[in-house]
């Protein structure tokens, strides 16, 4: 370089060519970057898939004009990804299936992606159906308190990730999602991990007639409400709340401990002010088998 160019597409041809065996991403961000945009390097990403996979940024405003070079350093230093792409709506404000809006960065226009998670292998169009690869030692926490035999409901149970390990371990699921594009994927993650006779998929609710097995658990009602709070103490008064709310859902009182084993659990931190939690508790026998409320 004989000169200190002062057009950014020049230092990253010659910074980045010379050094890209060598360099980590964050090098090269601290190369091609202005100094004034060097507080914060935005190397985070979450990778979504393993055979066709896709990174999505989450990036701050001030790196947005330069969304698209430090999508094309990403590409370029991970032979595996295929395609980059920055989240331009929040998941769930962009429709009821939870999905989201998004632009190409770089790479392929494509979010057809393989998903392996745990033992189980998911194939779907990520543009089109809700996936959180965050959510994976929350899939596996309930998948594990499950027993084989035992009857469990995922109702909105997306692509599967909860059904289908559940399944495969001879747990009898009944699965539905509003989505076709996850009905599908989820019908797909059936015969791909080859549980056919236990599980049963819906794309709207069943009608349930019947009595559920008894045997423990007999039913997992899972919530997530997203309640803004921080660690600490706000985990009690939180866990009240929720209880709280549950109860006047179900019109049945229930709090942490009692006779149908209700329990909070803080799963994780979604953004700063926003934790997701799970809310266990055994059907009450009145809500089970009583009238259908109006
Ligand atoms: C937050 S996602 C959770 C998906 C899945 N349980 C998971 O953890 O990956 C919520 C799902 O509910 C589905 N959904 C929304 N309304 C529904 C309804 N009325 N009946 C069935 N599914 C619904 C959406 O399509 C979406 O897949």
């Amino acid at each position: 370089m004989s000169r200190r160019p002062d057009h950014l597409d020049t230092i990253l041809t010659l910074n980045y060519t010379q050094q890209r065996l060598t360099l980590y991403i964050v090098d090269i961000m601290t190369s091609i970057l202005p100094e004034d945009a060097q507080g914060e390097i935005p190397v985070g990403f979450a990778i979504v898939g393993h055979s066709y996979p896709a990174a999505h940024l989450n990036l701050h405003d001030e790196y947005l004009p330069y969304k698209k070079l430090i999508a094309e350093v990403l590409l370029d230093k991970n032979p595996t990804i295929r395609t980059v792409i920055n989240k331009v709506s929040d998941v769930g404000t962009h429709s009821e299936y939870r999905t989201f809006s998004y632009e190409v960065l770089a790479g392929e226009d494509d979010m057809n992606v393989e998903i392996r998670e745990g033992d189980c292998t998911f194939r779907f169009d990520y543009s089109k159906v809700y996936w959180n690869s965050r959510l994976q030692t929350e899939h596996k926490r309930l998948v594990d308190m499950f027993n084989p035999g035992d009857v469990v409901c995922d109702v909105m149970a997306g692509v599967g990730p909860f059904a289908v390990p559940a399944g495969k371990k001879g747990v009898f699921v009944w699965a539905n999602d509003l989505n076709p594009n996850s009905y599908a994927a989820l019908k797909d993650a059936v015969v791909r991990n080859k549980r056919t006779p236990s599980t049963s998929h819906h794309h709207h609710y069943p009608s349930y007639n019947q009595p559920l097995r008894n045997e423990p658990p007999s039913i997992s009602h899972l919530l997530h409400p997203r309640i803004p709070g921080t660690k600490g103490d706000d985990n009690v008064r939180q866990g009240k709340e929720i209880c709280e709310r549950v109860s006047e859902m179900l019109g049945v009182q229930v709090i942490q401990g009692d006779r149908y084993e209700t329990s909070v659990w803080d799963v994780r931190d979604v953004a700063p002010n926003k934790r997701m939690f799970c809310v266990s508790f055994r059907l009450p026998e009145v809500v089970a088998f009583g009238e259908r409320r109006a």
